[in-house]
């Protein structure tokens, strides 16, 4: 059996796992992620498009924005639709901050590719099978190659999102969970077409919330509301295309082109936070600790976050021997993850058709997105929520 050592052993490849071995890297703090799919994998997997401001910062501050900011695409603000009319949400003059639309798969390519540059540790279908005494002297062992290996380390990183082995690995009566279903799921394409507007169109209708995002000019990525238990054999390309005209119709009549689909995909709809988010040595980032339902485009830019605070523990840790910053690891990150459940739990109740609505649940659903289209103050709330809270701990990037 190998053996291996290292600061922090890092489970997952996705943006937190690879967000945090880069920003510790250029701390001078060494790691090894392990991952267990393959490279193509993981560079190729279809997920979030919507990154922050903040999040842009620290790609691009800590150098591996140059693709970011020549093929990013940025964003002053969105349009909500219903009764057939769009209402834009002005980002740049609500609050003077906007988005940028990057494909998750790209961000994730960019850290890969700055890692190998650099020639750190990261393997590549090496599947972590348990972890051992995160207490005292954190172990991993893993399959690689058809052998058993070991890393020992002063610290684990479970970045190994909402199906990982590392929030499990956490005795259930030490773990408190939070968590709530949605009556319904999205079904996702990326089509090989013009997206038909330049910003991204959040719509509710009565058969159900669309939305049109994209992830160039040439390529459009659309969802729709179904139910959880949707069977997508039974939504040929043809008929996705018409319910997307059909919901997102409007009087001056919105145009909506079809186009080949080349993938599409069911999504289930949750919110859900496992707290404590740090168990010894053991730390749990990003899906590993929390979900939020994609409509307010958040669970990346949340991993983000959370590798900002760990990151800045660690550093005081090796620095200076402070281990109070990672004492408090989970109460800031718990104090950001709640502001994103709640904008990400509200956005997804305005938007979404619910199966049990009333008239009057319906008709305070159609008051709710009048005010917010209408109102300065609750546009305003919309936005700054959107374009991403300021980051509450001074950043290293
Ligand atoms: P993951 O990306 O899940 O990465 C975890 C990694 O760990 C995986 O690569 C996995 O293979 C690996 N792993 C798991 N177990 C092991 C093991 N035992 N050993 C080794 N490796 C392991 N977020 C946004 O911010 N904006 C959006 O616009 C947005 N849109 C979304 C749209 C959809 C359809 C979906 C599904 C999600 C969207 N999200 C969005 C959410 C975003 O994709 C996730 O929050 C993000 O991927 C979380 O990153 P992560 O690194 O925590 O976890
Ligand atoms: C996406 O482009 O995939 C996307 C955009 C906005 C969301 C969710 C997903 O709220």
């Amino acid at each position: 059996m190998a053996k291996l050592r290292t600061q922090v052993g890092i489970i997952g490849a996705g943006p937190a796992g690879l967000t945090l071995a880069h920003l510790l890297h250029l701390q001078g703090i060494e790691s090894i992620v392990l991952e267990r799919h393959t490279r193509e994998y993981v560079e190729t997997r279809v997920r979030a498009g919507v990154l922050e401001q903040g999040t842009v910062d620290v790609l691009c501050d800590s150098g591996v924005g140059a693709r970011l900011k020549r093929e990013g695409l940025q964003h002053q603000g969105i349009e909500l639709r219903f009764d057939r009319s769009g209402h834009r949400i002005d980002f740049q003059e609500l609050v003077g901050k906007s988005i940028t639309v990057y494909a998750q798969q790209e961000v994730v390519k960019d850290l890969i590719a700055a890692r190998l540059a650099y020639q750190a540790l990261i393997y590549f279908e090496a599947e972590a099978a348990r972890i051992e005494n995160y207490e005292n002297e954190p172990k991993i062992h893993y399959q690689h190659n058809g052998q058993s290996h070991v890393i020992a380390c002063d610290f684990i990183a479970g970045c190994d999102g909402f199906h990982g082995i590392c929030r499990p690995a956490i005795p259930a009566n030490k773990l408190q969970i939070h968590e709530k279903y949605y009556p319904f799921a999205w079904l996702g394409i990326l089509a090989q077409t013009p997206p038909a507007s330049h910003e991204l169109i959040y719509t509710y209708h009565e058969r159900g919330f669309a939305l049109l995002s994209m992830r160039s000019p040439e390529i459009s990525r659309l969802y729709l509301q179904c139910a959880p238990e949707e069977d997508i054999s039974l939504w040929p390309d043809e008929r996705i295309w018409e319910e997307l005209r059909t919901r997102m119709a409007t009087q001056e009549g919105f145009v909506l082109k079809d186009g080949p689909i080349l993938q599409k995909g069911i999504t289930p709809m949750r919110s859900f936070v496992a707290t404590p988010m740090q168990f010894g040595k053991l730390f749990l980032l990003g899906d590993a600790a929390h979900i939020v339902p994609p409509t307010g485009a958040k669970g990346l830019n949340l991993a983000v976050a959370d590798v900002r605070v760990l990151t800045r523990g660690l550093v005081e840790f090796y620095q200076r021997g402070d281990r109070e910053p990672l004492r408090q690891f989970t109460d800031r990150c718990l104090r950001r993850v709640w502001k994103c459940q709640r904008f990400s739990w509200w956005m997804t109740s305005m938007l979404h058709r619910f199966p049990d609505e009333d008239s009057f649940s319906h008709n305070i659903h159609h008051a709710e997105l009048d005010y917010v289209a209408s109102s300065r103050a609750a546009s305003t709330t919309l936005a700054e929520n959107y374009v991403g809270l300021p980051f509450d701990t001074p950043g290293l990037f």
